[in-house]
Order: structure tokens, then sequence, then C-alpha cells
């Protein structure tokens, strides 16, 4: 289906649907996510330009020349390499719930074994941590939430990202932050606005969809016990619930036609993943991680992360359950994302 509509902030949009129309657009070069094709009426986040560079707002070939720098991290080796990192990670969160009969597998859990994973690979030192965390789950307030609020965090890890850079510049270390200003240092290929909205991109991409993926797979396991978990079940669990539900955004740079429909040149079409995975006509994989070019260049990482997390998780507490009925767990309020907002858990 391909219909018009509206999201709940007034902004007109098209929604696409089906499994094939969405797969084709995410490979079509007439769609760009550069706001600048955009006619305006796309309200999303508004960043300062110094982190609004970044790849999700830019096709190629400026997205080329970056992409090709940061996909050398997310290789299956390094990936692979970054596996001891992630269990440790979850065996002491796991730990920190030791001898407790709750938890909220959201707040101890599915949120910080992510931006751990994260701030380990990029350089963040552990005690800016919470900081960081605290500033994300503002700025990613839900649509009707405190806007100067979002603002104000959006300010802080803008700030933040400035002299994180700088303290790399002076002293690099072995992370991919250090990594990434050497690329720029050498023969200049990054900007300076580019090089901080990678480092913002990678932050909140590598933290936001992978809380929720992680939250609503345990839900989906808690509520079916025996489950095991392996590599199809999380590529299942995916494929059910994708945490970027619509996050995927393009403007057409032409009018196109698309399931019965125009796709006016400038307006908004979001690409609903959720649906197309659902599609009884679905031919090929799912789409929870796009497809083309902008496909996700954390996607080994993210797979790692969720066997890793899910399984732990499971295993370490084999009695652990729901402590509220599966249909009382709070959602975020979100049309972009697919996330809980809590999942409360009986641990023994
Ligand atoms: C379950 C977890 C994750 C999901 C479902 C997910 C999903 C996605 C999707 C759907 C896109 C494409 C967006 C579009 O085409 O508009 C994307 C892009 C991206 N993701 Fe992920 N992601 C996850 C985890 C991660 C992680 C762990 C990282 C990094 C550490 C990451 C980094 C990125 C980056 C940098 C892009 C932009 C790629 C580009 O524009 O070329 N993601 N992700």
């Amino acid at each position: 289906m391909t219909v018009r509509t509206e999201l709940p902030d007034g902004s007109p949009v098209w929604l696409v649907t089906r499994y094939t129309d969405v797969r084709s657009l995410l490979a079509d070069p007439r769609l760009s996510v550069d706001k600048s094709n955009g006619n305006g009426s796309w309200r999303g986040f508004s960043l300062p330009p110094a982190l609004d560079a970044n790849l999700l707002n830019m096709d190629p070939p400026d997205h080329t020349r970056i992409r090709r720098l940061v996909s050398q991290a997310f290789t299956p080796r390094r990936v692979e390499a970054l596996r001891p990192l992630i269990q440790q990670t979850a065996d002491a969160l796991l730990d920190a719930l030791d001898g407790r009969a709750e938890a909220d597998l959201v707040r101890d859990y599915a949120g910080p074994l992510p931006v751990t994973v994260i701030s380990e690979l990029l350089g963040v030192p552990e005690t800016d941590r919470p900081d960081f965390r605290t500033w994300t789950r503002t700025m990613l307030l839900p649509p009707g939430g405190d806007r100067a609020a979002a603002a104000r965090a959006i300010g802080s890890i803008h700030a933040y990202l400035q002299r994180l850079l700088a303290v790399k510049r002076a002293a690099p270390a072995g992370d991919l932050l250090s990594a990434l200003i050497a690329a720029r240092e050498d023969g200049d290929r990054l900007t300076e606005d580019e090089l901080t909205s990678l480092a913002f991109l990678l932050l909140i991409a590598g933290y936001e969809n992978t809380v929720h993926a992680i939250g609503t797979g345990l839900l989906t396991l808690l509520s079916h016990p025996g489950t095991p978990v392996t590599p199809e079940t999380v590529e299942e669990l995916l494929s059910q619930e994708p945490p970027a539900s619509m996050l995927l955004r393009r403007f057409p740079v032409e009018d196109i036609e698309v399931g019965g429909a125009v796709l006016p040149r400038g307006e908004t079409v979001l690409l609903v993943v959720s649906e197309a995975n659902r599609d009884p006509d679905r031919q090929g994989g799912h789409l929870s991680f796009g497809h083309g070019v902008h496909y996700c260049v954390g996607a080994p990482l993210a797979r790692a992360e969720l066997e890793i997390a899910l399984g732990t998780a499971l295993r370490r507490f084999p009695k652990m359950r729901l402590a509220i009925p599966a249909e009382e767990v709070r959602w975020l309020p979100s049309f972009r994302a697919r996330g809980l907002s809590e999942l409360p858990v009986l641990l023994g």
C-alpha cells in the first residue's frame, strides 16, 4: 500500500508498506536522504550543521567516501574481536542483578549494554557514559515531548563530542574515533563537521536501535519460554519487531510512480519496514537493517550484541519471567521507533 497521511506533528508524509516497493525504493537513486531535496515539510530533529552532516542525511558521492572509511571498523573480523567485550558487559550487568527479586531489563540491561559497547569501540571514557545516556534519552523524546529539553541535550552532545575529539586529537588511542581523526588528517578526506557528525551518528545509531531490539527480543522470548537463542532466532526477532519501524525517510528527487500512486518530488516518504517484513508476498530477507547504500553499517555488531545479550540473560536467570502480563508492558509513545519503555521481570 502507498498512502498519504499526516504524522502526529501534522507533517504530511507518504507511507509505503509493500515489501517489493519498500525494497526497490531503498535501492532507487531517485530517492534522496538529503533534506535539501525535501520541500521543507519534514520536521525531524533540528540538528546543528556539525551533527547533521552524517551518513543518513547524505547521498553519494559524499556518502560513498565517508561510508568507506567507517565500514572498515565493522568488518566481520573486527566484530568477532568485540565479542569478548560484549560478553563481559552482559555478564557484569547481570552480576549486578544477583540477589535481587525484580529488575527492569530496559533500565538495567538493554539500555546500558549497547552504550558500553559503542563507547568502548569509539573510545568514550567510562565516566562520561551515564551523561551520554541521559542526553540521548532526552534527545530521542517522542514527538510532543519537551522540545526545549531535547534541544539542550543536542547542545550537550555536540559540546561533548567536540571536547572528546580534541582529546583524541591531542592523544590518539587505539579506538575508532582516533582512527577517523587520522583519516581526516591524512589527505583531508573528512571535514570537521563530517567527523563530528559521524561520531554522533555512530553513538546514536549504535545505541538506540540496539536497546530496542534487546528489549523487544527479551519480551518475545519471555512470552515464548524454551525458544533457543540461535542466529536464526535473532533474525526472526528482528524481522518481527524492527526497531526502526518507520525511520527510513526519503525525498524523491523527481515524481516516482509506485504501487499505483505517484510520490511527488520533494515530499517525505517513509518506508514502513515493519509492514514490509510482514507482507505475505515478501520474497527475500527482512528489511530491518535497511537495504541498498544505507544498509546498516553496524548490522554485524548488532547481531552479535543481540545473540549474546539475549542468550546470556536467559541462561543466567533461567527462571526469569515477566512481572506483568505481556499486554501491559509499556511501549515508547513514538511512531519512529518500536521499543519498550520498561520491561519488569521477576528474576528467581
Ligand atoms: C538492532 C540494531 C540495529 C538496527 C535495527 C539498525 C537499523 C538500521 C537501519 C534500518 C539503517 C538504514 C536507515 C536508512 O536507510 O534510512 C541503519 C543505518 C545505520 N546504522 Fe544501524 N541498526 C542497528 C544497529 C546499529 C549499530 C550497532 C550501529 C553502529 C555501531 C549502527 C550504525 C548505523 C549507521 C552508521 C547507519 C548509516 C549507514 C549509512 O547511511 O550508510 N546501527 N541502521
